[in-house]
């Protein structure tokens, strides 16, 4: 294998990477970092040259660590079929990105089991983690990701990596308490809103951090000694902040008290997972998370929850098609926020041991009201989906998004599609409508993605779905899941 040119390498990292600018194959440009330290396999690595410095410098590179051409594939979904059958569910996506910036916290393997390995946001977090020191070894069967920072090469995440995936502000907490430093690109505004990362930075200023923003980086250095313990009170409930404060608490000295912390089962598994690296926690699950720096964590194997959003979502889709579905490996536990009004709207849903059952046995699902709220409401990564579920229910139902600005993505493609939706503010009537028909649609973000899937399943005719990148960074087979359960679906170059 090799590479038609490096155009040039742009900065130099630690005297170990570079930042260069790749031509594949298919002469299409991507950013990728360059660490001539990854071990791989021979046959697996990509070869190139890179002058930097006036220097030529061989660098290797393993395929899945570089971006591949950003895959504008469409879906095409003829709608009309029922459900029936099993999917099997996969580790939580919101907990697995959380899981691997927390491998930054020990010099030991830290080994995930049950991981999304095939997610594109998981190979994007590993673009990011790879320069930092961070060995990965990623093994689809198995489900399977052992990652190893035995010791820290980089400090910087770049914009490159951060604006595609937010998440990656994760990282900033875990450098800044095991490194002293980090420099992470500010994400910047999303679809979903300005998305402001205020409540991270506040809480790591408060823990003794000197933070500047230079050049659209936060540029973050620990006091010497290392980062203190502190008493943050929360003015809005974050879950990204939470869990950034967390990791940074099990390394500094003293207690830290986080107070209207978020309570996701994400936060508590990510939590349960630094408990066996040796850290002090207590608290998880409720609002008030008191964490007692150790000096060392240690490595540990730890598997990841089941995906509650990748759960609801296929539980929404029986709703809106009928049908009887078995989702395997998953819990209702963490889903009683949206079994209440999945009820309520004349659905049957049962926990058989590690599995849960869903079918709606009658013509239509009846109107209901929601709202989305932190945990445990209802999630805001569920919104679209029941808003799509409730385009052909009987009577109306009204829904309100209260964590996001910007969450109605999906109204005005479902409308294109014969729904009946009025959006005032942060609330929106769904009329139930008899039909939907299939049209062109595209979505710009995940879970408004997903909710265009699950309008073509029930539409009348076919539904393009232009722009899929989405789908592939939150749901890991979904083809070949609505497949096997009986969705005419497929990719299409
Ligand atoms: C997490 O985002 C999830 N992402 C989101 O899932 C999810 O929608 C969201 O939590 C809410 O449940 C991941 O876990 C990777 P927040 P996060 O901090 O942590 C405001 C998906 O589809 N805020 O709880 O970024 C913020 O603007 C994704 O999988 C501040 O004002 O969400 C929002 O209005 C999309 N300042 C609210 O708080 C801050 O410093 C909640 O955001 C941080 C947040």
């Amino acid at each position: 294998m090799s590479i038609e040119a490096l155009e040039k390498a742009i900065e130099i990292v630690g005297g170990q990477s570079a930042l260069g600018r790749l031509i594949d194959r298919d002469q299409k440009a991507i950013w990728a970092w360059i660490n001539t330290t990854q071990k791989v396999p021979a046959e697996d690595v990509l070869k190139i040259e890179a002058a930097v410095d006036g220097k030529v410098n061989r660098y290797e590179l393993r395929p899945d660590v570089y971006p591949k051409p950003t895959p504008m594939d469409k879906m095409r979904v003829v709608g009309g079929v029922k459900l029936n059958g099993n999917i099997k569910i996969s580790g939580a996506k919101n907990a697995a990105l959380k899981h691997m910036c927390a491998s930054l916290l020990t010099d030991e393997p830290f080994i995930l089991e049950n991981m999304p390995v095939s997610l594109r946001d998981v190979a994007m977090l590993s673009q990011i983690l790879e320069p930092l020191g961070v060995d990965i070894t990623a093994d689809k069967e198995t489900a399977i990701v052992k990652l190893h920072a035995k010791e820290i090469k980089s400090h910087i995440a770049p914009y490159e990596f951060v604006r595609k995936m937010r998440a990656s502000i994760l990282v900033l907490g875990p450098l800044l308490a095991r490194h002293h430093k980090a420099e992470v690109s500010l994400p910047g505004g999303c679809a979903l809103g300005a998305r402001p990362v205020d409540l991270h930075l506040k809480g790591l200023e408060a823990m003794g951090a000197m933070i500047n923003l230079e050049g659209g980086y936060v540029k973050a250095t620990a006091p010497d000694g290392g980062l203190k313990g502190a008493d943050i009170n929360f003015p809005l409930v974050s879950v990204g902040a939470t869990e950034n404060l967390m990791m940074a608490a099990t390394l500094a000295k003293g207690e830290t008290v986080l107070r209207n912390a978020a309570r996701e089962p994400e936060i508590v598994d990510q939590g349960e997972a630094l408990i066996k690296m040796g850290a002090k926690i207590e608290g998880l699950g409720t609002s008030e998370i008191r964490i007692t720096g150790v000096k060392k964590l240690h490595g540990t194997t730890h598997s990841v929850i089941p995906d509650r959003i990748e759960t609801g979502t296929y539980m929404c889709a029986v709703g809106l098609c009928g049908g009887e579905l078995r989702l395997q490996n998953t819990r209702l536990d963490f889903l009683s926020a949206l079994i209440a009004p999945l009820k309520e709207a004349g659905m049957i849903i049962e926990q058989e041991g590690d599995d849960i059952v869903v079918k709606r046995n009658q013509a239509k699902i009846k109107g209901v009201d929601i709202m989305t709220e932190a945990y445990p409401g209802l999630a805001t990564d569920l919104q679209a989906q029941f808003m799509t579920m409730l385009t052909l229910c009987d009577g109306a139902g009204m829904i309100s998004e209260t964590i996001f600005e910007n969450r109605f993505m999906h109204v005005p493609e479902l409308v294109r599609m014969g729904a009946n939706i009025t959006v005032k503010g942060n609330s929106a009537i769904i009329r139930g409508v008899d039909g939907l028909k299939g049209a062109q649609v595209m979505a710009t973000d995940l879970r408004a993605s997903v909710a265009m899937v699950l309008a073509g399943l029930v539409a009348e005719g076919e539904t393009i779905i232009n722009r899929i990148y989405h789908l592939d960074r939150g749901y890991e087979n979904i083809v070949e899941k609505l497949t096997a359960v009986g969705a005419q679906i497929e990719r299409i170059k």
